[in-house]
């Protein structure tokens, strides 16, 4: 099957993976499947674990997020079954039944997992709650989600004047709210979508541009009353609520499905098929700026599975050129953003990202990461504050260089890596099992695969 045209090694010690770029002639091929949608299996978890009788979940994310999310409502009194791909089952109990944990809630690497669990959180009426998360997540803001939990009559205690985790939270009755979110967040929405449930009344939130809408399609598909004005981007759920368990069946994560796609973009004799991957339309900016950008990739087998659209993508390798990547499209590609930076240093010209200032906030500063790491490689970029500049075409050259342990840099480097012209040494790179357990794996089987 594989030729060993690239050599990964993972050091015990030091967790670095050590790339060596595949002789020329020798692309990417073969098809690939990429894990479950990160954000879709956090949902399924959490509104399985909140609604009454049993949801089936399938090809979840067998990543650390997705853990730590199912730990927690386990934490909380959920029943949840071992976590593999084929089926997990949650027996759920009810809208404002989560009950008190014995000790403090561990969100780990994952903001997910913390900013939509404070919603349900503060809705529990009489129960305490303590909530955390390593390193990265204590450093990472919460008040975007605090504020309008407060503005609902919410009762939370953080770091830092509630900004930061670890935090407390004790459940009160809430009111309902129409809550203007300065930034598009999924997370924002979901977070007060989750408070609103057992809300009697309507809670709306307005966002400035469309955020992925995962919550809203689940949502309604376990029985919420969700209206959505695609106009204003608002979305508003009458509550009280009652959610019924159902049956989830997880796509590819496109976020992961992105690394393959600028793999065999830019290595020279590639072609992939990337199946059963989610190409929900608040999500496929990646596939638009590639397309802009000239890549060769094609959309085959469309259709829809449980409520959300499924494609394979089919991506050849081509020459590509810079664009400009600003605007309405950034919240529907912010997590492909490092390895769009990747793609751009190989492009014709330049390419301009703008209003990503969010980045700043993501497990790592994936601005100064990506800036810093590709500029140690050769690359011709220039980190400005809510975006990069990046000149291609001046060839990439291997280095040692850091991830930040953020599973997206270490993935994003670890492609780049396959176009330097010496081996690149990638510090850290074992976090790509936040959202992708078998990337090195994969990495391995795919180049030169016949
Ligand atoms: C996510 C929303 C996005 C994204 C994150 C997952 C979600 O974060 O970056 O990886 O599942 O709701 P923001 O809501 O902070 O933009």
């Amino acid at each position: 099957m594989s030729s060993p045209i690239v050599t990964v090694e993972i050091d015990r010690d030091r967790q670095d993976l050590v790339i060596q770029p595949p002789t020329s002639g020798l692309g990417l091929r073969g098809r690939i499947r990429v894990p479950g949608d990160k954000s879709i299996s956090h949902r399924a978890l959490m509104l399985g674990a909140i609604a009454e009788g049993e949801t089936q979940i399938r090809g979840l994310l067998l990543g650390d997020d997705p853990r730590s999310t199912a730990d927690c409502f386990r934490d909380m009194g959920a029943e949840i079954s071992d976590l593999n791909e084929d089926i997990v089952l949650v027996r759920g109990l009810g809208i404002g039944n989560l009950q008190e944990p014995a000790d403090v809630l561990n969100a780990g690497n994952s903001g997910t997992t913390l900013r939509l669990m404070l919603g349900l959180l503060a809705a529990q009426e009489g129960r305490f709650f303590t909530v955390t998360g390593d390193k990265s997540l204590r450093s990472r803001p919460m008040s975007r989600v605090v504020t309008p939990l407060e503005k609902m009559g919410a009762t939370i205690w953080g770091r830092e004047g509630n900004k930061l985790a670890p935090l407390a939270v004790l459940g009160r009755k809430l009111a309902p709210s129409h809550y203007h979110s300065p930034i598009a967040s999924a997370q924002v929405k979901s977070c007060v979508l989750l408070a609103g449930l057992g809300i009697e009344g309507r809670t709306t939130v307005t966002e400035p541009a469309l955020s992925r809408d995962h919550s809203e399609r689940m949502l309604r598909a376990f029985g919420a009353d969700i209206e959505v004005d695609v106009a204003t981007h608002s979305v508003t759920v009458t509550g009280p609520a009652r959610l019924t368990g159902q049956t989830v069946v997880v796509p590819g994560d496109i976020s992961s499905a992105a690394f393959w796609l600028v793999a065999a973009a830019i290595v020279p004799d590639s072609e992939l098929v990337l199946e059963n991957i989610g190409v929900n339309p608040t999500r496929t900016g990646v596939l638009e700026v590639l397309q802009q950008m000239e890549a060769d990739i094609t959309l085959e087998n469309e259709r829809e599975v449980a409520g959300e659209p499924v494609a394979d993508i089919r991506v050849r390798s081509s020459c590509l050129s810079g664009c400009e990547i600003s605007g309405d499209v950034i919240p529907r590609l912010i997590d492909e953003i490092p390895i769009l930076a990747v793609a751009a240093t190989l492009a014709r010209g330049k390419t301009t990202i703008c209003n990503a200032a969010e980045l700043r906030v993501k497990e790592s500063d994936r601005l100064t990461a990506m800036a810093t790491e590709l500029a140690k490689m050769g690359a011709n970029v220039t980190e400005r504050p809510d975006g990069l500049e990046i000149v291609g075409g001046t060839g990439l050259t291997g280095s040692h260089v850091e991830s930040y342990n953020d599973h997206r840099v270490a993935m994003s480097l670890a492609i780049a890596a396959l176009v330097a012209n010496t081996p690149t040494t990638i510090y850290r790179a074992e976090s790509a099992s936040i959202s992708y357990p078998n990337f090195i794996e994969t990495l391995k089987q795919t180049i030169g695969d016949e």
